[in-house]
């Protein structure tokens, strides 16, 4: 037979887990970061739909805003290009929180960007091993920095170039292969735990960011002129 919520002692708990979690986040945004592969996108969606919040996909952004897919930018204008408009897009977006953003692998990278992450958000970084971004990169062709002649040892450069960036977030979980709901439910946790000693410890970072620069503006991937 099956429960209703409000019966179920395990529903319940982690029903209050999200409503705290809502209110502790108030305007910050819970954004995901971590290599290609590490399931920011999947993960970030249902933990999306676990906390009622809008998800939302930087990369998905950015080629609305550049009316072109990423390995187009890529290709068209290179990855410097790409890297400048991916900043301005995740500034943007993060004045529309709360809400679930997934960020592309390169976007922590940017040191601007981490300070913008750092005061209208909450970072996590999904950390997994070389063999589980493999193997989940490779159902699929789309990602310019992988088109190496060895993509495993490009993967392992980027390892040794990020994780120490990475580390930075506020939070680490652990992905590794075993269904998305239960790391959501870990992320859960994580987040639960983390947002009710920050604000404790300050109540101030429950400061609502300004909604200002709310839509998609034509100079954020500006088409370069020719000469
Ligand atoms: C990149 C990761 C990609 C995308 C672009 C560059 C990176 O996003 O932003 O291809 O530098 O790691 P995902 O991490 O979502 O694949």
């Amino acid at each position: 037979m099956s429960r209703t919520p409000s019966t179920d002692p395990i529903r319940r708990s982690q029903s209050e887990q999200v409503r705290r979690i809502r209110e502790h986040l108030a305007n910050r945004s819970v954004v995901l970061v971590g290599l290609m592969g590490c399931g920011k996108s999947s993960i970030g969606r249902r933990l999306s739909s676990a906390l009622s919040l809008r998800f939302v996909d930087a990369d998905d952004e950015i080629e609305r805003a550049a009316g072109k897919t990423i390995p187009e930018i890529f290709e068209d204008y290179g990855e410097a290009y790409f890297r400048d408009g991916e900043r301005r897009v995740i500034a943007r977006l993060l004045r529309q929180g709360p809400q679930v953003l997934a960020t592309g692998g390169g976007a922590y990278m940017n040191e601007e960007t981490r300070a913008a992450i750092r005061a209208q958000g909450v970072a996590i970084w999904l950390k997994a091993e070389l063999a589980v971004l493999m193997r989940r990169v490779q159902r699929r062709s789309n990602r310019p920095l992988l088109k190496a002649a060895d993509p495993e040892a490009k993967m392992r450069e980027l390892m040794a170039l990020r994780y120490p960036v990475y580390a930075q977030a506020d939070l680490t979980v652990e992905t590794r292969e075993v269904p998305h709901d239960v790391i959501v439910g870990e992320l859960i946790d994580a987040l639960a735990a983390s947002l009710e000693a920050a604000s404790l410890a300050s109540p101030a970072l429950a400061d609502k960011p300004p909604l200002d620069e709310l839509t998609a503006t034509p100079d954020e991937l500006p088409v370069p002129s020719s000469d």
